[in-house]
């Protein structure tokens, strides 16, 4: 059992893009001014910290992950100023702000590439990895990250005459984390958002910033992840609580590496769960779940998970058995133009698991469900109650859809659907500024699929979201417990028991279809937390064994004490 509790270990995270989820200024672009006016809804859902995508000055060709300026708001989003004053206002309300750390490369428009490019002589060419003749292709772990959109991880700078490494997009040149300087700025980047009440920093590609980047001797570095622990001791110095959550999709064997003793990252964002959570619910089956109990390691006392179901990408099913893999993509991303990179599925979760097609999504008719209500509410049940953190992205709390006809990963990136008012209430500018189109009309059309109608519903999704995250935050147990899997006796259904200092949390999930009931061995009376309204039923049997009615997709999670 743990014993510290630390306020991400009992939390929900609501992941934010700004320039798609409120325009406050009447430009067609989100900015902090709109998300600053949304903090009320994000308290009264009950969530506990934001996680902002970047939202520096970039020239947008990764969607703000290729930055030109680690100090400031890129202007079409608002000021410095602004942002303080989201940050202040977050902060009154309770919620925690963490922002993204982009620093494993820059843009190429960056002022330090585009010195290092026009003279070698100066100080910002090694801030960089360059070669005259790029070493022999390929490296099968060092190949581009986004296959079919780039062929090369070397590019020719006609400026500097020589190559420089770059495991993202052409734009986006690693930067040489072996160089003291280039550490010295990153500490410099944390300390200036720090200083402005941030609670820590998503950390892209963290498994790529400590890489020995293209393989070269003058890049190793001696201890690799002497570089996350030096940014964990800056962060604690500097920061009021303030931690690291890192995005490292990396092999399961090197999961635990990064958190080190507890003296690396806080959190880890759990890819690993996310694609065996994803090809349980597409199996309906609880085997691919518990399997994956088998491949995570332990963590350390003060470390965490961020479980989550959907991101701002593609979902990764690459590291899954090849036969969860053919199951996933059969049930979840039928046509080709749903998926993505030879890997992933560039779907929101809600169309993925009604089964609707691409061209039933965008022509069908509008349906007040916004898809398979009950799986949806399965699939989020099981995500709150899995041992970690839960991390939702906007609009999965009313269930958006995504629109396919956008290049790449931007279908899953439509702005929030608010009411079904002119842009879905995102923006009131004319439909040709708008940094990107809401998805309008059919099955996930903001006519149907909005925060306002739902609000005003008590059968909502919005409204059993909000009632999903306060019995969560009733549950310490899952955050910081330990758990332990149970023999349900039957194939489809999962349950587990998350046991904390004093009581315990045991949740039984229905991963099928078909209705079933199970019979669990209880130390103690359950008390009923959370479930479908009239969902589940459950009774005592003999002394210490439970039946559980489980319907059609059915949840239920009880407290014993
Ligand atoms: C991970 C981000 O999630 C993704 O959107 C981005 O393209 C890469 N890092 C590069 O920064």
């Amino acid at each position: 059992m743990r014993t510290k509790t630390r306020w991400y270990q009992n939390a929900t995270i609501y992941a934010i893009d700004v320039k798609t989820f409120a325009d406050g200024t009447g430009d067609g672009v989100g900015d902090f001014a709109g998300l600053t006016d949304r903090l009320d809804y994000l308290a009264g859902l009950g969530i506990d910290c934001v996680w902002l995508l970047p939202f520096y000055p970039s020239p947008n060709r990764d969607n703000g992950y290729d930055v030109t300026d680690y100090y400031g708001v890129d202007s079409r989003y608002g000021t410095l100023g602004d942002f303080v004053e989201f940050v202040r206002e977050a902060d009154r309300r309770g919620i925690r702000v963490l922002v993204d750390l982009v620093v494993n490369h820059t843009s190429d428009q960056h002022p330090w590439f585009r010195a290092a490019r026009s003279d070698p002589d100066s100080k910002y060419r090694d801030y960089y990895v360059w070669v005259d003749d790029p070493p022999e292709w390929p490296d099968p772990d060092r190949g581009p990250v986004f296959p079919g959109e780039e062929d090369a991880v070397w590019s020719y700078d006609e400026e500097a005459e020589a190559f420089y490494y770059h495991r993202f997009y052409h734009f986006q040149p690693d930067l040489n984390v072996a160089n003291p300087d280039v550490r010295e700025e990153i500490r410099k980047i944390m300390g200036f958002w720090l200083q402005l009440g941030v609670s820590g920093f998503r950390v892209d590609a963290a498994t790529l910033l400590i890489d020995n980047k293209g393989g070269l001797e003058s890049t190793r570095l001696d201890d690799p992840h002497g570089v996350l622990r030096d940014m964990r001791r800056f962060v604690e110095r500097r920061g009021d609580d303030a931690v690291l959550l890192a995005e490292a999709d990396d092999d399961p064997r090197n999961l635990a590496s990064y958190f080190g003793a507890g003296d690396e990252v806080n959190v880890l964002l759990n890819f690993l769960l996310d694609a065996y959570l994803v090809a349980a619910l597409a199996e309906e089956r609880a085997a691919p779940l518990r399997e994956v109990f088998d491949l995570l390691p332990e963590i350390p006392e003060e470390g965490q998970w961020a479980n989550f179901l959907r991101n701002f990408d593609e979902l990764n099913v690459g590291r899954l058995p090849k036969s969860y893999q053919k199951t996933v993509f059969e049930r979840f991303a039928p046509d080709d133009e749903m998926r993505i990179y030879g890997r992933g599925i560039r779907r929101r979760l809600a169309p993925m698991l009604a089964g609707v097609s691409g061209s039933e999504a965008t022509g069908g008719p509008p349906d007040e469900s916004g898809g398979d209500r009950d799986r949806i509410e399965l699939a989020y049940s099981l995500l709150f109650s899995l041992p970690g953190t839960p991390l939702v992205v906007y609009g999965d709390e009313i269930g958006m859809g995504d629109d396919l006809s956008l290049p790449g990963r931007n279908a899953v990136r439509t702005p929030m659907q608010w009411s079904a008012e002119k842009n879905g209430g995102f923006s009131t500018a004319e439909s040709e500024a708008l940094v990107r189109p809401p998805i309008s009309g059919g099955r996930y059309g903001y006519e149907t699929v909005n925060v306002a109608d739902q609000r005003g519903d008590p059968n909502s999704l919005l409204q059993w979201f909000s009632r999903l995250i306060h019995a969560r935050r009733e549950c310490p147990e899952i955050g910081r417990g330990d758990c332990e899997l149970l023999d349900t006796g039957d194939p489809a259904v999962f349950a587990h028991r998350m046991v904390g200092e004093e009581n315990a949390v045991v949740a039984v999930h229905n991963l099928g279809e078909s209705p079933t009931s199970v019979t669990l061995s209880l130390a103690g009376d359950p008390i009923r937390l959370f479930g479908r309204d009239g969902g589940v039923e459950f009774e005592r049997v003999e002394t210490g064994e439970w039946r559980f009615e489980l319907g059609r997709y059915g949840y239920c999670w009880v407290r014993i004490r």
